[in-house]
């Protein structure tokens, strides 16, 4: 073996039409697709040594993390059937987060993108890879985080079968590519309204659809919207774009509130904010519209020629409604970067 450390940053994403709802083990119960972001990403170095037992060490940010480290070796464990090698290795982890700790941004799609990447490197280097690079890392990250498996493509990935995507499959994304040009650049401001845990994890919100009394219009309604965006990506119909993603993203918050126990993310700040950016793109002639993802962070997505007007939006109305004032500038992205150990 040649190396015995690799390292790669990876980005978070944010969906689009929303995963919401599992079946069998880490699959998808409707497909999804998302932007993979560019400045929200995760750094992770991944070193190992033979030791002829598997263990993991895990630092966080320079630190020891215990909170990370159950995560970590749950991969591990639920991916050494497919790859008993892993058993006899000890490996250690570092890793960071470009975004602030506690943003209440969520780090698994980018974290376990991550980690997906680093160990798909060690394989290869085994030659032991059982499908194409990116398509086993999408694969695996799927294991560790569902939504993760969207990270590993650049712009547009789309996660889970449906007949109008070829090639797509429950088990690892695709990329996206009937893309018109205006959604290389779009912007994503993340408007921070809560920071910290949220009060109900995606595990336990995804397992609230099972019996939930719109369990199959939300997949039924989930499926429709696929084939629309499909054709509004290849136009670049921003008014349709505008008018699908809000709905997305207020149906995600809609199943919370109506599930059994019932449970609200958004506060009544992301409320406030979600009403100024539908009033202000009446009134103003643009594209900013909103999207949320399991939390009370409003993602504000617009085309890159709406920059101006975005800003002025935020320092005039948005701000006030953010924790401290603070939202995070990102754009849509490229996808994983393997850097030099
Ligand atoms: O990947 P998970 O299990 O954290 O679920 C993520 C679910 C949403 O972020 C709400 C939607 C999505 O498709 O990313």
């Amino acid at each position: 073996m040649s190396e015995n450390k690799v390292r790669w940053k990876s980005p978070s994403n944010i969906a689009l039409v929303k995963y919401w709802g599992k079946k069998g083990f880490q699959l998808p119960a409707n497909a999804s697709i998302s932007f993979t972001l560019s400045e929200c990403f995760t750094d992770t170095t991944l070193s190992w040594v033979e030791t002829g037992s598997f263990d993991v060490e895990v630092e966080l940010h320079g630190e020891k993390s215990e909170a990370f480290k159950p995560k970590v070796e749950k991969f591990f464990n639920n991916i050494t059937e497919r790859y008993p090698i892993l058993s006899r290795f000890t490996f250690s982890l570092q890793t960071s987060n470009t975004f602030p700790h506690s943003s209440g941004i969520a780090s698994s799609a980018s974290g376990m993108s991550a980690l997906a990447l680093c160990v798909c490197s060690f394989l290869d280097q085994n030659e032991l890879l059982k499908q194409e690079f990116y398509r086993e890392a999408s694969y695996l990250a799927r294991i560790g985080s569902g939504s993760a498996c969207r990270s590993v493509y650049g712009l547009l990935a789309e996660w889970g079968e449906h007949p109008d995507y070829t090639n797509s499959t429950d088990e690892a994304a695709i990329p996206h590519v009937d893309v018109h040009p205006v959604f290389n650049t779009y912007q994503d401001t993340i408007l921070l309204v809560h920071e910290g845990q949220k009060s109900v994890s995606s595990t336990a919100g995804h397992a609230l659809l099972n019996n939930h009394p719109f369990e199959d219009q939300r997949y039924q309604v989930a499926g429709s919207n696929m084939t629309r965006i499909k054709k509004i990506l290849a136009t670049g119909d921003l008014d349709e774009f505008c008018e699908l993603i809000e709905y997305e993203a207020l149906m995600l918050h809609s199943l919370m509130m109506t599930s059994n126990p019932s449970y609200m993310l958004v506060e009544p700040n992301t409320l406030a904010i979600i009403q100024k950016i539908r009033e202000y793109r009446k009134q103003n002639n643009c594209h900013i519209a909103f999207t949320l993802d399991a939390g009370a962070n409003v993602h504000m997505l617009y085309p890159e020629r709406d920059i101006d007007k975005a800003k002025a939006l935020i320092d005039t109305e948005l701000k006030q409604y953010c924790s401290n004032g603070r939202y995070i500038c990102d754009k849509v992205g490229q996808g994983p970067e393997k850097l030099k150990c």
